[in-house]
């Protein structure tokens, strides 16, 4: 067994279709949630591991991040791994893309991170499960929307009557319930604020715990699930625009309608929606948008018709061709182990 050691993954991003909103004790979430792994949007986590005794140290693109220490402490702890009490960390990481905007950074970070804790268990000690679906499990801890990044193309969190396998522990992979019309989907996305929002996912989740349409939202992401499963096994781009839009209001709908109310759109996330909507009017192009927690504005298509958006964004929308306010995301094939 490994006494020193490094490992190493880059892990991406995902973006729910129907949300994970709202959760109990332990990150349960209170309604199944599926996603797109993406693969533009990655961090990027190096742990150095030598014997000692759980001294943790973090670096955020190469300098000590102290705001950020406090999640990472709190996932180890919460992880409560008795191997990691015989070693101390040197934990690197980086992203690609803006934290904290709306883009999921805690995903792509925690299962990162996930999965590097559990490439140096398999090292120093063994595995009692699928390497996968421990990382899986782990990501869950450090982030609820995090287990799902660690499959590729889609993934399926949440307890379902109808998935006999599915569990509210970890993420299932979905790639291979996806009809061929989803297996190239575009998510570009407009970054109409990179700031750090005002009002974090923890707050929003805590909300719903009194949240006055609590019950409602419950049912609404059950019924939602399971016609987009269904959706996505049938290659039914219709049905699949009607509900990826349901449910991206649907969000922001209980943000706005909770105990305090807010509201993280912005002025331009509206006028992207409208934008979006006029489009697929005039051409019937299978193109919608979905929205994380924040005012980005996610836009999904098959990669069939990538040319021509990349046509009419640059006649209606010319100021999103710089780089820095638009990412040009697709589903991905998962982490990826460095070295
Ligand atoms: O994983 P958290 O606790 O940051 O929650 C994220 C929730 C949403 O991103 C808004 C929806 C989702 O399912 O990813």
């Amino acid at each position: 067994m490994e006494k020193t050691g490094i490992v190493q993954w880059k892990s991406p991003s995902n973006i729910a279709i129907v949300k994970y909103w709202g959760k109990k004790a332990g990150q349960i979430p209170m309604n199944a949630s599926l996603s797109f792994t993406l693969s533009q949007c990655i961090t990027d986590t190096k742990i150095s591991y030598s014997a000692g005794n759980g001294k943790v140290e973090f670096f955020y693109e190469g300098q000590p991040k102290p705001e950020f220490f406090p999640k990472v402490r709190m996932m180890l702890d919460n992880l409560n791994l008795d191997f990691l009490k015989d070693f101390d960390l040197i934990i690197e990481s980086s992203n690609n893309f803006p934290h904290s905007a709306g883009i999921a950074s805690s995903a792509s970070a925690m299962s990162a991170l996930a999965l590097c804790i559990t490439d140096m268990q398999r090292n120093v000690r063994s595995l009692d499960k699928d390497f996968l679906s421990l990382a899986s499990l782990r990501a869950r801890i450090g982030s609820g929307s995090a287990c799902r990044s660690v499959f590729g193309g889609a993934a399926l969190w949440g307890k379902l009557e109808s998935v006999a396998e599915s569990t509210d522990e970890m993420a299932l992979p979905w790639k291979s319930n996806l009809h061929s019309a989803f297996s190239d989907v575009q998510d570009w996305i407009f970054i109409v604020s990179a700031g750090t929002k005002n009002v974090s996912s923890s707050a929003g989740h805590k909300e719903m715990n009194s949240h006055y349409f609590r019950t409602g939202r419950i049912t609404q992401a059950q019924q939602n699930i399971i016609q987009l499963i269904h959706a996505l096994k049938e290659g039914d781009w219709n049905s699949f625009i009607e509900i990826a839009e349901m449910e991206a209001l649907s969000l922001h709908a209980l943000m706005m309608s909770g105990n305090p109310g807010y509201l993280l759109l912005e002025p331009e996330s509206i006028r992207l929606i409208h934008a979006i909507r006029q489009l697929r009017k005039n051409t019937g192009w299978p193109v919608c948008f979905t929205i994380d927690a924040g005012p980005n504005i996610h836009v999904l298509f098959p990669k069939s018709i990538e040319d021509k958006m990349t046509d009419w964004c640059f006649t209606e929308l010319p100021n999103y061709s710089a780089e820095t306010r638009i990412i040009k995301d697709h589903v991905g094939n998962g982490p990826v182990k460095v070295q």
